[in-house]
This record gives C-alpha cells, sequence and structure tokens, in this order.
C-alpha cells in the first residue's frame, strides 16, 4: 500500500470505478474506496438510484474528488457522457455491493442505471462482489446470473461471507471482507498497461473550484466551430473543428453569469442555444458579418461598447475560392481553383475596438475598452503565437499545438499556453477544453476587473482635478 509505508500502491496510477447498488452494505463502499485510494487508485464512483438512499453522492464525491455518476442521461460539463467516459478510460470496474436485481439486470445486459450502462460498455475487467439476504443469494435465479457473469462474461466474482445478515439472521450474502474485493482488483488489472495515463482523457476532476459569478453583467462573445468555404453548391472547404472548444468557453461563461452571444460556424456539438444567443454561420464572411454586428451595431456604432470580451476560438478560413460554381462541378478533367485570402476578422475587430481605423471607428475606440482573446492553432512549435498576438491586437491569445494528440481539433482535451500582452506566458496542463475554459475566463475576468478598477481611479481623479 502506498498508505504511509512510501512503496507505491499496488493500484497506482490506475483508474477504478466503484458501482455501487443499493443495499444496506451499501455503506460499506465508502471503506473500500478509501482502500483502493490507500493502493494508489483514482477511483471514480458510480452510485445507481437505490444506493442513493443508504450512502449520499456528496461522501463518494468529496473522497474521490470526482462527481459522482447517478444517470445514465447526464452529460458531463464538458459536455462528455459520464459513464463512458468512464467505460473508456477505467482500468477496471469493480461493483460492490453488488444486490441480487442488479446481478439479473446485468445478466440480461438491461442498462437502466450507470453501473450497468458503464460495465456494458467497457472492455475492462469487472470485479463483483454481491451481497443479500441468504435466501435471495442461493435462489437458482440469483445463482444463474452469477454463473452468466462468470462464465459468459468473464467477470470475477468475490464470493459473500457466511455471517450475521440485515435480517438478523445468520447465513451466506454479507459482502466480502474489503482487503479480499481489494485483492480481487489488484488481480484482475495485473499485466495490463494504464489504460489513460493522461488525466484530461478521464473523468473531470469534481470538486471544480466553485467559482463566483465573476461574469456576471458582462456580455462575452464567443466564436466556435470551422467556417465552409463553397466551391460549388455540393462542396466546400473546411476544417477540423467540431465547435468543442467554442462551446466549452460558452458553458463556462454561461455557468460564471454572463450573457452570452455564441456565433458558431460549422460544429459537431450541443449548443446551448436555451441560454445562450446563438447566431449560425457558415463561410468567414458570414462569420465576419454575423461578429461586426454583433459586437459595433449596423451600421456600426462605436464608441459605446455592446460587448466585454471576445474570444475567437473558432478556425476561419485563411483563404476561400474566388469565384464559387453556380452549380455542381463536374469531374470533367480536373480542377484548378483559384482562391483568395479572407479578411482578418479579429485584427479588423481589434482595430475598430482600439479606434485605429475601421467603419464607424472614433478615434479613441468603444469605451469601455473591452477584452480581446484569440486562438492560434499551430503545428509542432508555438513560436509564431508571440507574434500573431501583436499582429492581431489581441490583450490575450490562446496557443494549441494541433498536431499533439489530444489537443486541439476534434478531442475533448486540450493542452494551451496563454500568451498577454505584456509578455506573460502561461503553459496549461492537458486539461479537459471545460477546465480549460475556465482558466482562460480566469484571465478575461481578472482583466475587466482590472480595465473597470482604472477607469474608477481616472473618473476619481478627473472629479478632483
Ligand atoms: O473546435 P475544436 O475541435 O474544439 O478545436 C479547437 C481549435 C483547435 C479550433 C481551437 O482551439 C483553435 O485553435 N482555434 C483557432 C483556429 C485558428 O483559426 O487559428 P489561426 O492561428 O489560423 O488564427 C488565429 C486567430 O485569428 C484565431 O482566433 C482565428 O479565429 C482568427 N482568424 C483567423 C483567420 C481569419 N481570417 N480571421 C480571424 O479572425
Amino acid at each position: 500500500m502506498s498508505d504511509g509505508d512510501g512503496a507505491p500502491g499496488r493500484l497506482s496510477g490506475r483508474l477504478v470505478a466503484l458501482g455501487v447498488t443499493g443495499s444496506i452494505a451499501a455503506y460499506k463502499a465508502v471503506e473500500l474506496l478509501r482502500l483502493l485510494t490507500a493502493e494508489g487508485a483514482d477511483v471514480v464512483v458510480l452510485l445507481s438510484a437505490s444506493a442513493s438512499r443508504f450512502v449520499g453522492a456528496l461522501s463518494f464525491a468529496a473522497l474521490s474528488r470526482h462527481p459522482v455518476e447517478t444517470d445514465v442521461l447526464e452529460l458531463q460539463a464538458d459536455g462528455r457522457i459520464g459513464h463512458i467516459v468512464v467505460a473508456d478510460s477505467a482500468d477496471a470496474i469493480v461493483v460492490a455491493p453488488a444486490t441480487a436485481h442488479w446481478l439479473g439486470a446485468m445478466a440480461n445486459g438491461l442498462a437502466a442505471d450507470v453501473v450497468t450502462a458503464a460495465c456494458l460498455a467497457t472492455s475492462s475487467p469487472v470485479v463483483v462482489a454481491p451481497a443479500m439476504d441468504g435466501d435471495m443469494w442461493t435462489h437458482p435465479a440469483t445463482q444463474a446470473n452469477v454463473a452468466r457473469l462468470r462464465d459468459a462474461f468473464a467477470y470475477a466474482i468475490v464470493e459473500p461471507d457466511t455471517g450475521s445478515l440485515a435480517s438478523g439472521q445468520s447465513g451466506v450474502g454479507r459482502l466480502a471482507e474489503l482487503p479480499r474485493i481489494v485483492d480481487a482488483v489488484v488481480a484482475a488489472v495485473a499485466g495490463r498497461p494504464i489504460r489513460q495515463p493522461d488525466a484530461g482523457a478521464r473523468p473531470p476532476l469534481a470538486i471544480a473550484p466553485v467559482r463566483e459569478e465573476d461574469l456576471g453583467g458582462r456580455h462575452v462573445v464567443v466564436t466556435a466551430g470551422g467556417t465552409r468555404e463553397p466551391i460549388d453548391p455540393v462542396r466546400f472547404i473546411g476544417n477540423r473543428s467540431s465547435g468543442r472548444m467554442g462551446v466549452a468557453l460558452a458553458e463556462a461563461a454561461l455557468g460564471r453569469g454572463a450573457s452570452v452571444t455564441l456565433i458558431a460556424a460549422d460544429v459537431s456539438v450541443a449548443l446551448p442555444v436555451d441560454r445562450a444567443r446563438v447566431v449560425r454561420v457558415e463561410t468567414a464572411d458570414e462569420l465576419r458579418s454575423a461578429l461586426l454586428e454583433t459586437l459595433f451595431g449596423s451600421p456600426p456604432a462605436p464608441p459605446v461598447a455592446r460587448f466585454d470580451a471576445l474570444v475567437m476560438a473558432a478556425a476561419v478560413a485563411d483563404f476561400t475560392p474566388r469565384a464559387p460554381a453556380a452549380g455542381k462541378l463536374s469531374r470533367g478533367e480536373g480542377l484548378s481553383l483559384e482562391l483568395r485570402p479572407t479578411p482578418d476578422i479579429l485584427a479588423e475587430v481589434s482595430r475598430i475596438a482600439r479606434g485605429a481605423g475601421g467603419p464607424g471607428s472614433p478615434g479613441d475606440g468603444v469605451i469601455p475598452r473591452p477584452v480581446l482573446v484569440g486562438f492560434a492553432a499551430e503545428t509542432g512549435s508555438l513560436d509564431r503565437a508571440p507574434d500573431k498576438l501583436r499582429r492581431k491586437g489581441l490583450d490575450l491569445l490562446v496557443a494549441n499545438d494541433v498536431t499533439e494528440a489530444g489537443s486541439g481539433f476534434g478531442s475533448d482535451t486540450n493542452r494551451v499556453v496563454i500568451l498577454d500582452a505584456e509578455g506573460g506566458r502561461e503553459a496549461l496542463p492537458l486539461l479537459s477544453k471545460r477546465a480549460a475554459a475556465d482558466r482562460i475566463l480566469d484571465r478575461v475576468a481578472a482583466a475587466l476587473d482590472a480595465r473597470d478598477a482604472a477607469g474608477q481611479t481616472a473618473a476619481m481623479q478627473e472629479r478632483n482635478a
């Protein structure tokens, strides 16, 4: 064990999912969680509805430091399906205690609860420790279900002990001694590589710092997804953006009390249409029009700012066909496309907001000064990022290497470096996109607070002058 003796635990680095079903022995699962943790495991708990009547999710969440999965239909904050993330990342699932009802559901593949659903969806070993009344245990139905789990599914069964039962009687059916269950988990994973050594691919750490509504009263505009540039009515030039990063930013800003406008190009994730103003666009030109109208009105009317922060996570095409064909092109003898560069939208927004030109822009730009955040999709090296920040006139630039596994396009995780206009550089570890979004918004909220404080000081000095 890693508890106290300094040696790495037998489950060091492993993610173990602990499925708890509705037996009186559910309280013992809390101690089992502690023992698994003491062996070095990272533990995430799946709680059936009836188990939660015996032990509350809060105890498990506090001890495991992960959100507890209780509902098959529930999505995680970053949009991932909780029990599937567990099924795909856990090194083993241990169901303890397993009730007679759960054994029956599992034997028949009935995935109405998170524990069964995760077991069905996993390719990892499953360890099952039943606990129930003695007659229930010896009933042929229960025994047939256990045999199916053991023989057909290759689950490791930790047979119940004999002793006094909750009914007051004595017999077989008590949950096995916990060290025996831990040993079964250790045996189940022995010799297998750790499935997801990367924290970002595992269930999120729960007890994410509770954030106050530090963007309350702010209007945050986010762009997400990839633009599509038409070649003809059926074909386009696109890119690999899924919209996950932008949508995570919008969700995070909503969670912090902001009013959010999300300008979404092509995305493959659900949009928060009920909580944010969502504008759908397809091309870079459409994105530009929608963004300029949102930020500056139509016709553009600075100097009153209509937004506090812009976070430009969209992957915008740099080139578009100069003359898209009106009808579907035929294969013919091949095709040469003439492309024209698209406008640099972010640089244009910055020029207008900062008063350095652009339609309707007065000398001083918009007041109060909005915070502008760009992204940089780089390949291999982030060396070009500081120049992008400067050229586009940004406060913050979030650079990501889109060739790194688990980072950039399409993944649920991202590893980003946040650069600021003062030359600062904050390298974040691989995080879920939602966690990365919150770290980016920490910087946005701080920049807005600093802006307002500076504005108040200036106003006071003017009054006193
Ligand atoms: O959507 P996901 O699958 O979650 O992937 C996330 C992401 C990889 C798309 C995201 O993290 C990201 O890097 N977005 C920026 C992609 C991009 O266009 O990078 P860029 O280096 O080409 O552009 C720099 C900045 O200028 C970006 O903020 C971009 O939105 C903006 N831009 C680019 C071109 C253009 N014509 N006008 C712009 O305003």
